[in-house]
């Protein structure tokens, strides 16, 4: 049973993974266990492993609750911090009910996973209230019985008499047995993002989150612990990931006792929320992957989950067209018959779709204005954006646009007429980043006319893409309409007016595939991917930094969601030159596949080289897109960095190899693949037989001479066991 009461015991399991939860005598939450997967009812309910040695601090300190509040001994952040009406932070919160449900539903007005049938997901809600404030919580879960992902988010209710203010609120607060764990995290920075980082767990806390009003480039809404000897394919890991785009906050931390603890949720320094009574505040979800299969087999839960249950629309299991965007072809520097050129260059490489970036609206030549103004600069598109986009369809291409909707310019005639509509403070200077402000979204008058000039600029252009883009974190971040005691709400609230724009743009126009993007990947998150399938990767395009970003960014998500393309050399961010198949191959591990570059200057060589490149982009779309992903080798230091895709049903599989600096005299690399069938011969595209098991235990030998070189290896699965009786000859 997905989820199984018995005995004042809560089990969820699914895959390989147990959650189990109990309500005590005096009926608190608490956490038993989450981890492989055990028998329903096999924990018992007891918790003398926890108070089994003398403490200073009373029980609340060292229990493993489920859900820790303030007040009766628990030292730790609260999953739950309200200031109550009189002023105090005591917490009592009692379990009073709970209902076991199927599928899993969604969450109002939030991102979220979902389940398409009632039998690949349960849910369970968990009621608990403080009989003194009427203070009540449910917590909400769902747990996919393939994977054993487990989902977590609450909802508050002020069900007492006066208003309270919540000033904290975690999606999840799970305790973990010992503390012998590292803690994996994907930091960074523009043009560098979402870098793998490992180190151990001491006592103490190790936090991370962003105050930014966006995910950010610098930390990843993603916090994971794993046991010290968890490599790539064996070991323990448990990954906790924020289906949220906003500010938040995460923490892995060991008690003096030497237990650890994972939390996740918003960020108490840019939130909190006044309840009046009878008022409820909805959590993003979090979502728990444990893997005792190492981080691979943890990624190919996100990845699988977030690909099929997570993405949405039209363009979630279509093969995506290879695309050219001009931006680094270009900047602002083009006009219609530029636009035409490099599209019809491009066409005749075999790209599918024509992005035109920033520059096209009002009269901006430069990022100092006209963000808000979105009428097509007459000077640059003549006959405007149907002009343009009509002869693009007319090269029987797909026309895709940028557009930074949350943005306004004080250079701009939206600015003129409403200088009240971005955030800010009054009285206070507003603090400019790339000469822009950002638009008050928690404003109802805002999100209309945002959704309105997204939905003219898609109608009048007929664009079948569009990216959505957003360049600048949040500074002075109050709405002066909310009144004070509400202000603190303006982070939270403006990420619930973006989601309902997106949810809107979204059903109107079904058919666009949406990418977003973040001056490269500065939010690259879960909860954008629910509305848009990709997302810009990185600003930084050069292939051999693309190989740390791709792999760090494979540790949460899909290969389907990168957005990765081929530009021009010396790169515009490293000053590298590298060859264009290196590049190439790079970039068509990413499902949001494309060139960056004016393809029209590419000699004749070049050309030819990137027609093959994207003929194979389209042969191994399918691969790349639904296949499941493997890291094989990361590309720390100066050697070989490799990766792998094999196909769902074992059919092929798809080995990458890249050398970062050569060296002299030195042996080839063997590659140990992973996911193949140990028993099962595998043909690569000259004939030549392997055995799967050799393959993933001895490893594929590649050798590749010089600086910055790739080799893709394509497999395919011979219906035969290995050996073959004819030695696989054809
Ligand atoms: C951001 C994006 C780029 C490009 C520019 C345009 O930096 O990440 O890809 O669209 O904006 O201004």
């Amino acid at each position: 049973m997905p989820v199984a009461y018995q005995n004042q015991v809560f089990t969820l399991s699914g895959g390989n993974v147990s959650y189990v939860l109990h309500v005590t005598e005096d009926r608190k939450l608490m956490n038993l266990y989450w981890g492989r997967r055990v028998p329903d009812h096999a924990v018992q309910p007891e918790l003398s492993d926890y108070q089994s040695f003398a403490s200073f601090d009373p029980p609340a300190s060292r229990l493993p609750s489920e859900l820790p509040v303030l007040g009766q001994g628990w030292y730790g952040t609260p999953a739950v911090d309200v200031l109550n009406a009189q002023g105090d932070h005591v917490v009592d919160l009692r379990v009073t009910g709970y209902r076991i449900l199927p599928g899993k539903k969604g969450l109002p007005g939030l991102p979220a996973v979902y389940s398409e049938k009632n039998d690949e997901a349960r849910s369970l809600e968990i009621d608990l209230a403080d009989p003194l404030t009427g203070l009540s919580v449910t917590l909400q879960y769902a747990v996919y019985a393939e994977s054993g992902a487990v989902t977590r988010s609450m909802r508050i209710t002020n069900a007492g008499q006066d208003p309270v203010t919540l000033r904290g609120a975690l999606a999840v607060s799970v305790p973990l047995w010992g503390a012998d764990y590292d803690v994996l995290h994907l930091k960074g920075a523009w043009a560098r993002e979402r870098a793998l980082v490992r180190t151990p767990l001491g006592q103490g806390a190790y936090e991370i989150g962003s105050q930014r009003g966006a995910s950010g480039h610098e930390e990843n809404p993603f916090l994971a612990l794993c046991g010290k000897q968890a490599g790539e394919n064996s070991g323990d890991v448990w990954g906790v990931s924020f289906v949220y785009s906003g500010s938040f906050l995460a923490e892995a931390s060991a008690d003096n006792a030497g237990n650890a603890r994972l939390y996740m949720g918003m960020n108490p320094q840019v939130f909190s929320w006044l309840l009046q009574p009878g008022e409820s505040f909805q959590t993003p979800e979090a979502v728990l992957v444990y893997s005792c299969s190492g981080l691979n087999g943890m990624s190919r839960i996100y990845h699988r989950l977030y690909r099929t249950r997570l993405a949405r629309g039209a363009w979630r299991d279509r093969p995506r067209p290879v695309l050219i965007n001009n931006w680094e072809g270009t900047y602002f520097d083009f006009d219609e018959e530029k636009l035409f050129r490099i599209a019809r260059a491009g066409k005749e490489l075999g790209i599918e779709l024509f992005v035109m970036d920033d520059g096209w609206f009002g009269r901006r030549n430069s990022d100092n204005c006209s963000l808000g103004d979105w009428t097509a600069n007459p000077e640059k598109l003549p006959r405007g954006l149907a002009g343009l986009s009509e002869r693009i369809h007319g090269l029987d291409m797909l026309f895709g646009i940028w557009m930074e909707p949350e943005m306004v310019s004080p250079d701009s005639d939206l600015y003129r007429a409403h200088p009240d509509w971005c955030l800010h403070v009054p009285g206070r200077a507003r603090t400019e980043e790339r000469n822009q402000l950002i638009l008050d979204l928690s404003r109802k008058e805002v999100r209309e006319t945002v959704t309105e000039a997204v939905s003219a600029v898609l109608r009048e252009s007929r664009a079948d893409y569009l990216k959505w883009d957003m360049n600048r974190n949040m500074t002075e971040y109050f709405s002066p309409v909310l009144p004070p005691e509400r202000r603190m709400e303006t982070q939270h609230r403006y990420m619930l007016g973006l989601y309902e724009i997106l949810e809107e743009i979204t059903r109107r126009f079904p058919d666009v595939l949406f990418e977003s993007c973040s001056g490269g990947g500065g939010r690259f998150d879960p909860g954008l991917l629910y509305y848009m399938p990709q997302a810009w990767t990185s600003d930084n395009t050069d292939a051999i930094a693309r190989l740390g970003i791709q792999y760090g960014t494979s540790l949460v998500y899909p290969a389907s969601a990168m957005g990765a393309h081929v530009s021009a050399v010396p790169n515009h961010q490293c000053r590298r030159t590298t060859s264009m198949q290196m590049r190439g191959d790079v970039a068509l591990c990413g499902g949001g596949f494309g060139f960056e570059l004016d393809v029209t200057a590419l000699p004749d060589e070049d050309k030819k080289e990137a027609r093959a490149i994207i003929a194979r982009a389209k042969e191994l779309r399918g691969l790349v897109q639904e296949g499941t992903f493997w890291r094989l080798l990361p590309p720390s230091g100066a050697g070989y960095a490799a990766w792998q895709f094999v196909r769902e049903d074992g059919k092929q599989a798809l080995l990458c190899v890249y050398r970062i600096l050569s060296e002299a005299n030195t042996p080839p690399v063997r590659v140990k693949m992973a996911g193949l069938d140990p028993e099962g011969a595998y043909r690569d595209e000259s004939g030549k037989l392997y055995s799967g098991a050799a393959l993933m235990y001895r490893g594929f030998s590649v050798s590749i001479p010089g600086d910055f070189g790739s080799c893709m290896i394509l497999l395919e699965k011979v219906p035969q066991p290995f050996p073959l009786p004819d030695n696989g000859r054809r």
